[in-house]
């Protein structure tokens, strides 16, 4: 597969946030909309988190950049427990993962390769250091990452026309298809980032969401330790995205050294470092107490049922769609009913995505947001905000053991399958 050279404008805002602002305008002037555009997991937090969060009220200084040995060795231990021994040294938390991710770019000179479809930050964030963006298929199981003999092919034919490849970015479970890269397609990929001497990021932010436990999830830094970067954050496991707590791992040796100093000198002008409270939650949390492990498995298995419940429905309609597996994403394909979509005027992801927004009362992000092909009919599905409204119905979701049959998500589900079913059969499906 030939690679393909990105070259937008850096400076728009995020797709995924512009479109929350727009959902939430007509949500507040009474439209019935079904929001499945952004990728938030609102649950509420165990109350405890919040008395850690009042423990640290005090931590008014600014501390070390890298963050303090508490926390950072509270963060070693969470990796040690996944089968990546981890000194404290090699660990950097920060506001988000995002800022992390996004020094990387700045650290590493070279250019940027990244699945097609991927997460709808990571080619913005290469292009504001001015780092050439190359998009590459995943196959057709999963995605998260490229397929290794498509990354090979275009590793080369990038270097034969002057580029330098260096970064790779891998997610998974992964944002936006909710998919597990399995441990075979991991092993290749790190064996082509050797032979091709690339660096690799490996985007773990989802990985506790993993629906199953029985699935059986192998990181890059297992097999490539000296060549890869870790990232993880409290955002999605806790759904404490607004309190920004993000972590990065870097390898053991002098280029992982190296890189965490690169990327600390970037920390130390831009955000200083995490906020003193947010560091005493962190160190709690990583430390990993019954009380989060518990409340994590119980947001993985929501997720997982209702991830599996609009996959059905979505399928049922005529897409093609991956089986979700981790997170709360879907990315649905409905070439298979290109036709049908034709007849109301539905052609490419853009069109698709207003459609659903202005005709069906659905809120998505179109795959072209994601470096996908703008003529495929695919765009990606979050599920998260299907919870509830409020904490009392997140809090009901959570605790109930068949989600999809609570009355609030129960409505959402029958919305779309009314959606979908009118988009692709012009009826709906909804009595079928
Ligand atoms: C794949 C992926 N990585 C990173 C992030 C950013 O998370 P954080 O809140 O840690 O900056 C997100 C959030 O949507 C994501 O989906």
């Amino acid at each position: 597969m030939v690679a393909s050279l990105d070259v937008g404008h850096p400076f728009r805002q995020a797709s995924n946030l512009a479109l929350n602002e727009v959902v939430a305008r007509r949500k507040a002037a009474g439209e019935p909309l079904v929001h499945l555009g952004f990728g938030e997991s609102l649950l509420p937090v165990p109350p405890v988190v919040r008395d850690w969060l009042a423990d640290g009220a005090g931590r008014t200084a600014y501390g070390p950049v890298a963050g303090d040995s508490a926390v950072r060795t509270a963060v070693a231990g969470y990796w040690e427990r996944r089968q990546l021994p981890t000194d404290p040294e090699q660990v950097v938390v920060a506001p988000g993962s995002k800022p992390l991710l996004m020094a990387l770019m700045a650290v590493v000179d070279g250019d940027v390769l990244l699945p097609r479809p991927s997460w709808v930050t990571y080619a913005p964030q290469a292009r504001l250091f001015g780092r050439p963006v190359h998009h590459v298929p995943i196959p057709a199981g999963h995605g998260g990452t490229p397929a290794p003999d498509a990354l090979r092919e275009t590793v080369r034919a990038v270097r034969r026309h002057g580029g330098r490849p260096r970064l790779l970015i891998l997610t998974s479970p992964d944002n936006p298809t909710g998919t597990l890269a399995p441990p075979e397609a991991i092993r290749q990929l790190c064996a082509v980032a050797a032979d091709e001497d690339l660096l690799i990021v490996s985007d773990e932010i989802y990985r506790d969401l993993v629906h199953s436990p029985d699935l059986p999830f192998l990181s890059p830094a297992e097999v490539a330790g000296d060549r890869t970067v870790v990232t993880t954050g409290l955002s999605k496991t806790l759904g404490l995205g607004g309190w920004r707590i993000g972590a990065a791992r870097f390898p053991d040796g002098p280029l992982g050294a190296q890189l965490r100093t690169d990327v600390l000198a970037v920390a130390s002008e831009v955000w200083s470092t995490l906020a003193g409270p947010m560091q005493v939650v962190a160190t709690r949390v990583f430390e990993e107490p019954p009380v989060i492990t518990t409340h994590v498995r119980a947001a993985a298995v929501l997720h997982g049922a209702v991830t599996r419940a609009v996959h059905q429905i979505v399928t049922t309609a005529g897409a093609d769609c991956r089986a979700p597996a981790g997170g709360f994403y879907l990315y649905p394909d409905f070439a298979p009913v290109r036709h049908r979509l034709r007849e109301r005027g539905v052609t490419d992801a853009d069109s698709l995505q207003r459609h659903l927004l202005d005709e069906l009362g659905v809120a998505v992000l179109g795959g072209h947001h994601f470096g996908d092909s703008p003529t495929a009919l695919r765009f990606r599905i979050a599920t998260s905000l299907l919870h509830g409204g409020d904490d009392a119905q997140r809090d009901l979701a959570l605790r109930s053991p068949a989600p999809e049959r609570v009355p609030h998500i129960a409505a959402a589900l029958a919305h779309l399958t009314h959606a979908f079913g009118t988009l692709t059969t012009g009826e709906g499906n909804a009595t079928r």
